[in-house]
């Protein structure tokens, strides 16, 4: 990928706000790179993109497998003066971003599973893990973002949960450096939006593309299991979940589509 054309393609906005740009043919994890950038003092925001990734990390521990030119691999890292528990909000607002990116390059019918997965069909197409960290009395938060483009017939094999790409869901699917510049377009776009305005201007937003809203979940958090109906997200960006005890913000977990309907 060369970093000029991927310049070329940002808006003055995005240009001003990502500051350097590192390109790595392989490299372990994005992220990681991101985060040991900052520990080292290099504290310009920044944007790591690989082609492969040896250790690509997910949530929850995961692992991220990433073949080389599979997926878009990509970490921005950011300063940000905010609360550590304006975090959650801001994975949101990543992941929509994802899909506004995804959607003004001919894309349609994606979804989003909170936090923070953009969804096809209950099928994963992209996964964002974001990352805090501090430093010389500042917080640097790095948004790692990978998006499927296309996975072989045995990678999709590999996985054990329902997974999907661009090459399955578009016609033609845009090349690498389109797609990188339409995500950093948006995020930056929405990053201002969010620390002008905080996550309810987003919040409209999030539950028309919830696909779990208005259905009974169970979240998963650790050993501990809720079951309920979700009323999607509030002004926060908390999952609300009505449970015969009431609403319950959520703040953490993992949603799964329950298996014993309440409403029944
Ligand atoms: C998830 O589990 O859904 C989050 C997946 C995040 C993957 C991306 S790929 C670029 C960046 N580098 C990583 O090691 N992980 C993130």
């Amino acid at each position: 990928m060369d970093e000029q054309i991927l310049r070329n393609l940002l808006t003055l906005e995005s240009e001003k706000s990502i500051g350097k740009v590192q390109i790595f043919d392989e490299i372990d994890s994005t992220n990681s790179e991101s985060l040991r950038q900052i520990q080292s003092g290099n504290i310009e925001n920044r944007v790591v993109v690989a082609s492969s990734q040896t250790a690509g990390r997910g949530r929850r521990g995961r692992q991220w497998l990433s073949p080389k030119n599979a997926g878009i691999y990509l970490s921005l890292t950011r300063r940000f003066s905010m609360e550590a528990n304006a975090l959650q909000a801001l994975s949101l607002v990543t992941a929509i971003s994802v899909v506004e990116a995804l959607y003004q390059l001919g894309a349609q019918g994606l979804q989003l599973k909170w936090p923070n997965d953009v969804l096809f069909e209950k099928k994963k197409l992209a996964g964002i893990l974001l990352e805090l960290q501090h430093k010389e009395n500042s917080r640097f938060v790095v948004f790692g973002i990978g998006v499927n483009i296309e996975l072989s017939a045995d990678l999709l094999d590999s996985i054990d949960r329902p997974v999907t790409d661009l090459d399955s869901i578009m016609n033609e699917p845009p090349s690498r450096v389109i797609l990188l510049a339409a995500l950093l377009n948006q995020l930056c776009r929405n990053l201002e939006k969010y620390e002008g305005s905080g996550f309810s201007s987003f919040e409209e937003r999030w539950n028309g593309l919830d696909c779990y809203r208005m259905n009974d979940i169970e979240i998963q958090n650790g050993i501990s299991r809720l079951i309920g109906k979700s009323l999607g997200v509030d002004s926060d960006g908390s999952l609300l979940l009505q449970t015969p005890k009431g609403i319950q913000l959520i703040n953490g977990g993992e949603v799964f589509p329950s298996l014993y309907p309440l409403s029944e």
